[in-house]
């Protein structure tokens, strides 16, 4: 970079000391491959037809003019196809922008976040901006949740925000709705539930505790069963009186009007959504008894578009992934995971693809 040369040392000093100790964020493998497996995105694009629709209601919007600011439309839309009452509803510029909502509303320095690990690690980088404690609570051997020792922890250290991703990303792992509904009941603290492969879950959603508890906050995005991981659209549901406090630190305008108009239209059409879902839950058990039957690998069970595997040798069979244009994930930098890789469900022929590498790889 040619100016680089240029920055001061003591400049830099300005910096928060928490933002220089981090790293960016960063997609280990990058983001193009012939086979691309390393984001749980969904392999489907929308349909042209409903591509076009969405961009004809695009070419008719003033784009000289700021959209709403909290996007009315959209939410009134998408608080329809929930069944909940409007106010009810935030939406975002995906997932991640309401993520750093709810820090920005719950944490500071002094407080602090129970965090299961391994998580989504954008929770923890959140936490750790506003210097907040972050208590991690470590999932089993197997990569399961311990509900008992979640709750047992924020009874002794009093969190202000639990946050439970389920399925849980990278362990693919889910917790029952009774477990939920146990850490919300017993716990003082507010507990975001993401839920962003919960169309792939055979679990039921947390939606319904909003009824019953009043600290209950449910993520959802439109990246991953949706198909629009490019237009960047989360929703977080909330009571009102919670969600108008949650809704007060968000950026203003962070939606554009393209990711309104996608959501009503991809809504009203929600037959296509249908449709990729049960293409990827034929596949996904399809994918799970070929990667079974392979004895050198461990696979778990998925309650998401993803598998974690666990091979002998992560760093090796990731770069024999990827020099035959498969792209996994390498998550064995995770507590716990030290030998998996991560793999989203992709086409028939991506999957035959990706199955096909990975015996190769592993056969050595
Ligand atoms: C558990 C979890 N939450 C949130 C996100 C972010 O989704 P979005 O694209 O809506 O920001 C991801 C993305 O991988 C995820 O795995």
């Amino acid at each position: 970079m040619e100016n680089e040369k240029f920055v001061d040392q003591d400049f830099l000093e300005n910096i928060n000391p928490a933002v220089r100790e981090m790293s960016a964020y960063h997609v280990g493998g990058g983001q193009t491959a012939d086979v691309k497996l390393n984001q749980n995105e969904s392999p489907y694009d929308l349909p042209a037809w409903l591509k076009l629709e969405i961009l004809n209601e695009f070419y008719k919007e003033s784009w000289n003019r700021y959209p709403d600011v909290f996007p009315s439309q959209a939410i009134e839309r998408y608080a329809r196809f929930l069944g909940v009452p409007k106010e009810r509803v935030i939406m975002g510029n995906g997932s991640n922008e309401l993520i750093y909502a709810i820090g920005l509303a719950t944490l500071r320095r002094g407080a602090s976040a129970l965090i299961p690990s391994p998580s989504f690690s954008l929770y923890e980088k959140v936490a750790t901006l506003l210097e907040a404690d972050v208590i991690k609570v470590a999932m089993t051997a197997n990569l399961d949740f311990q509900v008992k020792e979640i709750i047992e922890e924020a009874e002794r250290s009093r969190p202000n925000l639990i946050v439970l991703s389920t399925a849980n990303n990278p362990t693919s792992k889910s917790l029952a709705i009774e477990d939920i509904e146990d850490i919300v009941a017993s716990a003082r603290a507010l507990v975001l539930v993401d839920e962003a492969y919960i169309e792939f879950s055979k679990q039921q959603s947390a939606l319904k505790l909003i009824e019953r508890y009043s600290n209950v906050m449910v993520l959802r995005t439109f990246s991953k069963a949706f198909g629009l991981a490019g237009l960047r659209i989360g929703f977080l549901i909330a009571n009102a009186q919670l969600a108008s406090e949650l809704l007060k630190p968000k950026i203003p305008f962070a939606t554009n009007r393209l990711a309104e108009i996608a959501t009503i239209k991809l809504l009203d059409n929600y037959h296509v959504v249908q449709n990729v879902v049960s293409s990827i839950l034929q596949e996904r058990e399809r994918l799970y008894g070929e990667l079974q039957s392979i004895k050198t690998i461990k696979t778990h069970e998925s309650d998401s578009n993803f598998f974690i595997i666990a091979v002998d040798n992560p760093t090796r069979v990731f770069a024999e992934l990827k020099a035959k244009g498969v792209l996994a994930r390498d998550v064995s930098g995770y507590p716990l995971m030290e030998k998996c890789l991560r793999v989203n469900v992709g086409t028939r022929e991506e999957n035959d693809r990706f199955l096909s590498a990975l015996k190769e790889a592993v056969s050595r």
